[in-house]
């Protein structure tokens, strides 16, 4: 009784805030709660605690034409943006939260994140936040946080490479701050073991069905021969290539990722379909043609769970297309900063 009684008034006093948010879309929850409960809440119905997809209703309902406006032309130009733009929520998520601290350039007080080993001469697109920021400031100032632009440019990439969409809960905000050194421990190298990869999810509130659904966006995008060359020449210590991986496969790989130097040279994440959001990716690991470590890790590692998942998603699209998006959701509700903390930073690479 005492369990209904406190859901009720959760469940009551979501509706009340949720109602007064968009009602005074400059407000958030305001109860500090918005990240220490860190997960979405009941699956299908896109609400996470202190976030909500109708966030920007009426203070800036043009947010996501102005988003689709600007990627449009530049994805369908260079496909490879959307997966660096997807790659980059992901990077700001596990570094402090989504809030966009990954932006932040160096400054009093900043040391950026885009100096970290993961993100150094790695993570890419900020440009083309910057061009939808100054577009969002044009129409609506002071209104659409750069952590928000984050998500829905990562959820927007994924829809223009042919993947699924999702409701996506807003209302993030910016942090005056970065972590270079959350980044650098938070998220998992390429050469992660699986149980490595199980702990650096769990610490974000991710489960193994997040992880696996997750790193199925590699199935778009590419990745610098530098990550995956100890796989071609040396993954044990003992001067041999990673067994696990296809000889042919791995034979074509040698070709762009030589034992010495190369080591920019770049080669897709899903080689039979590197710009389509599909779920070849699994096709490719159950045939030895993970790229990465981490990804092969996922059926090769002896966890039962990740194993079964990367044989289904193999098998269904639309199972992966459902969890991906999710998951999604849930990452992207990470230790998001709601109410009066944070900020709407005016320009996404340093503090106002
Ligand atoms: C599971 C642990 C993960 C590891 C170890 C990992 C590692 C990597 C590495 C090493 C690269 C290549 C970077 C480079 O060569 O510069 C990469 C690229 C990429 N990753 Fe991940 N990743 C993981 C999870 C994820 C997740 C959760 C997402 C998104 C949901 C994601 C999306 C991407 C995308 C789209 C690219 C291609 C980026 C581009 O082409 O610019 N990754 N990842």
């Amino acid at each position: 009784m005492a369990l209904v009684k406190v859901a009720l008034s959760l469940t009551t006093l979501a509706l009340i805030s949720s109602t007064f948010c968009i009602a005074h879309p400059g407000f958030g929850f305001g109860f500090g709660w918005g990240s220490g409960f860190g997960g979405s809440v009941g699956g299908g119905g896109g609400l996470s605690f202190g976030l909500f997809p109708q966030f920007y209703q009426f203070s800036c309902p043009q947010v996501d034409e102005v988003i689709m406006s600007v990627l449009e032309p530049i994805i369908a130009s260079n496909p490879r943006t959307a997966a660096s733009l997807l790659r980059l929520h992901f990077h700001d998520c596990f570094a402090q939260g989504c809030d966009a601290s990954v932006l932040l350039d160096d400054g009093a007080g900043v040391v950026s994140e885009k100096r970290s080993v993961p993100n150094m001469n790695s993570l890419r697109g900020f440009e083309v936040i910057d061009e939808i920021k100054v577009k969002l400031e044009e129409v609506c100032p002071g209104v659409v946080s750069c952590a928000d632009v984050v998500a829905l440019s990562a959820r927007a990439s994924v829809v223009l490479s042919g993947g699924p969409s999702w409701e996506l809960p807003l209302g993030r905000r910016d942090s005056k701050t970065a972590s270079i050194s959350l980044s650098n421990s938070n998220i998992p190298p390429p050469n992660s073991t699986i149980q490595n990869l199980i702990t650096l999810f769990q610490r974000q509130g991710l489960n193994e069905v997040d992880l696996v659904a997750l790193s199925g966006g590699h199935t778009i995008g590419v990745a610098r021969c530098t990550t995956f060359k100890q796989r071609l020449y040396n993954q044990n210590g003992n001067n041999l290539p990673d067994q696990t991986l296809e000889q042919t496969y791995s034979h074509e790989l040698r070709s762009v990722c030589p034992r010495f130097g190369g080591d920019n040279n770049i080669t897709p994440l899903d080689v039979a379909s590197p710009a389509r959001f599909d779920n070849t990716y699994f096709k490719l690991i159950l045939w030895g043609k993970g790229l990465l470590t981490s990804d092969e890790v996922l059926l090769t590692g002896r966890v039962q769970k990740t194993m079964e998942l990367v044989k289904t998603y193999a098998e269904n699209e639309a199972l992966f297309f459902e969890q991906f998006s999710q998951s999604m959701v849930k990452m992207g509700s990470i230790g998001a900063l709601t109410g009066s903390r944070g900020e709407v930073r005016k320009n996404c690479r340093r503090v106002n």
